[in-house]
């Protein structure tokens, strides 16, 4: 066979081969191009034996056959790296997505909303007031004597400590927002005012120097005891449930009366006697002297007031044991809400 017929041959293989895998493009790369016995590299060796005329036409078609050749194994390479399942990313797309972690309300702040949104109901307005109060507000205008204990240094944290009754304070309750409120509008009034308030006490499971109230004032013509212990009844249920046990107990505040505290019965099956009662609010009717103090006539209109501790509410209604822990920050306890 002339090295010419051979081109021929070599050329229709080549237009023939099919180049499926990694070691089937390398058998053809040795086949062909193997630097000592390769057939195109033989064909470039007879360029010797041709004649002299023919030599330069010849080389040409050698080359463009080598040329052939690599541009088949060059794209048969191609096709192997981009074809799935054999390089690049492994990537198993039946697996189950990674679902992003949301971040999710305090437990406190879930509870206050829905505080809130009870009280919306009963056509209740809501109001705020500065958490930096003046003793004035905070105790004298509620009624409290100069010599209450409330007012003392160990109570109360004082930013600038009082001479008569001029101290500046971190407000102990919600109850100064009362003041605050009938100072500024006419009865009727109706609203509750959530906010935070602090007290330097002794720390334990049911108190902390920091902790949130939600107060509530209804001031207007005729408003009865009665009145009060049915919006809290009913607010009660609302938030606990029908079953819910509740007491009223009598009790005092400057502000109020006839005053009352409420508790909550918190089952707990290790206690004996299968729970505790948890107190969660004061409450009672506003006093007349509080009303005198912001010019409103104690003889033509009767309030009741109220002011409930949003963190005990939480710890009832998640059955938290230990106030604290809802100051702490701490993501394991977080994200179980
Ligand atoms: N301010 C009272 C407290 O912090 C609660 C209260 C509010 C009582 C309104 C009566 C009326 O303990």
């Amino acid at each position: 066979m002339s090295a010419y017929q051979s081109i021929e041959v070599i050329q229709k293989e080549i237009e023939a081969a099919s180049l499926q895998s990694e070691e089937e493009i390398e058998a053809f790369r040795i086949a062909f191009l193997g630097r000592k016995s390769g057939r195109i590299t033989n064909l470039f060796k007879e360029i010797g034996s041709v004649p002299p005329a023919d030599k330069k036409e010849f080389g040409r078609r050698v080359n463009e056959l080598k040329q052939h050749a690599e541009a088949l194994i060059e794209s048969a390479r191609e096709a192997m790296s981009t074809s799935v399942g054999s390089r690049g990313p492994s990537i198993d797309l039946t697996l189950p997505g990674r679902k992003p972690r949301r971040g999710t309300l305090h437990p406190l702040t879930q509870t206050l909303e829905d505080i809130q949104s009870i009280f919306e109901r009963f056509g209740f307005g809501v109001a705020f007031g500065p958490e930096i109060e003046d003793d004035w507000h905070n105790f004298s205008a509620l009624n409290f004597p100069p010599d209450h204990p409330a007012r003392d240094m160990q109570d109360t944290f004082f930013i600038e400590p009082p001479n008569d009754d001029d101290g500046i304070l971190l407000r102990t309750h919600t109850s100064p927002v009362q003041i605050r409120v009938m100072q500024e509008q006419a009865p009727p009034v109706r609203v509750i005012v959530p906010g935070r308030v602090y007290r330097n006490e002794s720390l334990s499971y049911k108190s902390f120097c920091l902790f949130n109230q939600v107060e509530g004032l209804y001031v207007d013509e005729g408003v009865t005891f009665a009145d009060l212990k049915q919006v809290l009844h009913v607010f009660a249920r609302a938030m606990f449930g029908s079953d819910v046990k509740m007491r009223f107990r009598a009790s005092f505040f400057p502000f109020t009366e006839p005053s009352a505290e409420v508790d909550i019965w918190w089952p707990n099956p290790e206690l004996p006697g299968g729970g505790r009662w948890l107190e969660v609010l004061g409450c009672g009717m506003v006093d007349p002297n509080v009303l005198k103090a912001v010019d409103i006539d104690p003889e033509r209109y009767t309030g009741y007031a109220f002011g409930m501790g949003v963190d005990r509410l939480a710890m009832l209604r998640y059955d938290i044991d230990d106030i604290r822990i809802l100051y702490e920050n701490d993501l394991r306890f977080l994200r179980q809400f």
